[in-house]
């Protein structure tokens, strides 16, 4: 592999500045009106080296401007004569929609103007745009590949291919659609790919399809961000929607993500928090494009509090505010995994992500854990009478800082016309708690013995594979014991990683094809590389004679 820096390196230097890159003076102004003060370690590692030329392989947690990184640069590349300039793939159409948001707010002062480009909406628009003279396409593989075998982008020769999301375009769903995406693409480009998981087989791929590539990796031993605080609770099947729907209540989770396996499992827990009180609403890739936009636009401005969605919200999307991410089910994979609960403790903020398993479930979780080498805590979820005690805490703390408005004093001189001052406060009081009624049985989950049990037959059977027991017998912790998260994208403290035991997500040595979803594991994997090794000239432009024709 060619240059490795670690964010070790970066940190002993002094804080970065962005005026160091010399950029232009125009996308200077855009990072002032973002109030960015300090490049993010991987902007800190990547920009100087785009802004060369080099094609680059960036890694870095969730939430750490992996799209700054990679869009600042890019667009200080443009020369603005007219042509597409500037080409970003992304796995789904909501994350389009917010990159080219973002690459808008930092080249709107050069003049660059994006146009995004996915299924599910008009292609008149999506080409009238292009017409107008819109330079960075921004878009999803699919309508983009429709596009450009019906020759509708002429003269499309972007100098400048980004795949966001990189591991999850080159994985197998998407891996063909790339291919003949990068048929069309000129040989003389510069190519970066980015993502906060970058499993080895993608990596070696990357090596093949990118000329001389610049590797850089902010995470050295911890996938995840260590801004978020990782518990699992332990419950039965039938338990979930009890699970939820209490956690959500002790964490007073102010703004959460839920995430499920399926669409109708989104639409149905969609109907039972709604029906629980919950202002909630669902995301899935079978809604209607104007719904999703509707959805992902109300989520962004705080219109409700709980998304619930499939993966299709895991990877790249920004939502601000967002305090806690459940997993109702647990993710098929590691990956997953690692951009699911991404959602929160983004951009330095603090997180919590919460993962309800079942005992069948246990040792997927084991392995989740070992693979992405974090630290998960187990917890008991708390009894009805826990929540009421910590939500009359919360109550009291309210209360004593409750400024009094004028008007209070109309009510209170009518209300004392009929009751006595005692009375009155009772009331109060009763009239504040019956809007935090806790619902569900008093206990939910396993109990502390069965968990015992558990342990002790996974320990006693000594085929786990691994799994980092730490936070596998921890007693219930209470709601506000939460320790541990130091790190933080934006300050680069990733300190822990001093061990060196890197790039622990693909240690394993199996992606995708190593787990459960693909039986055939290692037969399957190695076909796969024959077909990657057979593309990846395709990719390097050597194929160029039996491409399609471009115009
Ligand atoms: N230098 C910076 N200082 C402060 N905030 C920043 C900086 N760079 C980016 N941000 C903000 O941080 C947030 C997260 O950035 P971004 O979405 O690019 O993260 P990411 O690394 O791509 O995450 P993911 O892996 O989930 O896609 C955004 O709101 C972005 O505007
Ligand atoms: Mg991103």
């Amino acid at each position: 592999m060619n240059d490795v820096e670690t964010t070790l390196e970066v940190l002993d230097k002094e804080l970065p500045t962005f005026a160091e890159f010399g950029l232009r003076k125009e996308i200077m102004q855009s990072i002032d009106q973002a109030g960015f003060k300090n490049p993010s370690p991987i902007q800190t590692m990547v920009i100087p080296v785009i802004m060369e030329g080099r094609d680059v392989v960036g890694q870095a947690q969730t939430g750490t401007g992996k799209t700054a990184a990679f869009g600042l640069p890019a667009l200080n590349k443009m020369h603005l004569k007219g042509g597409i300039e500037i080409l970003i793939i992304t796995p789904t159409r909501e994350l389009a929609n917010q990159v080219s948001d973002e690459i808008f707010k930092y080249g709107k002062h050069l003049g660059a103007r994006t146009v995004t480009i996915y299924g599910g909406s008009s292609y008149n628009r999506q080409l009238d745009l292009i017409d107008r003279g819109a330079q960075v396409i921004i878009a999803t593989p699919g309508r983009l590949l429709d596009m450009l075998s019906r020759d509708m982008l002429k003269g499309f020769a972007p100098s400048t291919v980004i795949l966001d999301e990189a591991d999850e375009m080159l994985d197998m769903g998407f891996l063909d659609d790339i291919n003949e995406i990068f048929s069309y693409l000129p040989t003389e480009r510069q190519t970066l790919l980015f993502s906060a998981t970058m499993p080895q087989p993608i990596k070696n791929l990357a090596e093949r399809i990118l000329v001389n590539p610049f590797f850089a990796s902010i995470t050295k031993a911890e996938t995840t961000n260590t801004d978020i605080a990782q518990q699992y609770y332990v419950i039965e099947e039938s338990e979930r929607d009890d699970a939820i729907i209490r956690l959500m209540d002790a964490e007073d989770a102010k703004k959460s993500v839920v995430f499920c396996r399926t669409k109708k499992e989104v639409d149905r827990l969609s109907n039972v928090l709604s029906a629980a009180g919950y202002s909630a609403k669902g995301l899935h890739g079978d809604m209607e494009q104007r719904q999703r936009e509707s959805v992902i636009k109300g989520a962004k401005s705080d219109a409700f509090d709980v998304l619930i969605a499939t993966d299709v919200a895991a990877r790249g999307l920004h939502i601000d505010g967002i305090t806690h991410v459940f997993n109702y089910h647990i993710p098929f994979d590691s990956e997953s995994y690692v951009h699911r609960i991404g959602r929160t403790g983004r951009a330095g903020k603090k997180g919590v992500a919460i993962t309800l398993v079942t005992p069948l479930e246990f040792k997927e979780l084991q392995r989740i854990k070992s693979k992405v080498g974090t630290t998960m805590e187990h917890a008991y979820i708390p009894s009805k009478m826990d929540v009421k005690n910590s939500q009359v805490n919360r109550l009291l703390a309210e209360i004593e800082k409750q400024h009094i408005y004028d008007e209070a004093h109309k009510v209170l001189d009518a209300l004392k016309e009929e009751f006595d001052q005692e009375q009155i406060a009772y009331k109060l009081i009763s009239v504040l708690m019956e809007r935090n009624t806790v619902a569900g049985p008093n206990q939910i989950g396993i109990s502390a013995e069965r968990m015992e049990k558990i342990l002790h037959n996974l320990q006693t059977r000594g085929n786990d594979s691994g799994g980092n027991r730490r936070g596998g017998g921890g007693g219930y912790r209470g709601n506000n014991n939460r320790g541990g998260s130091t790190g933080g994208g934006y300050r680069g403290n990733n300190d822990r990683n001093a061990s060196g035991s890197g790039e622990r997500s693909s240690s394993g040595g199996g992606y995708r094809g190593n787990n459960d979803r693909n039986a055939s594991g290692g037969g399957e994997r190695s076909s796969a590389g024959g077909d990657r090794g057979d593309r990846s000239r395709s990719f390097s432009g050597q194929n160029r004679s039996d491409s399609r024709p471009r115009s």
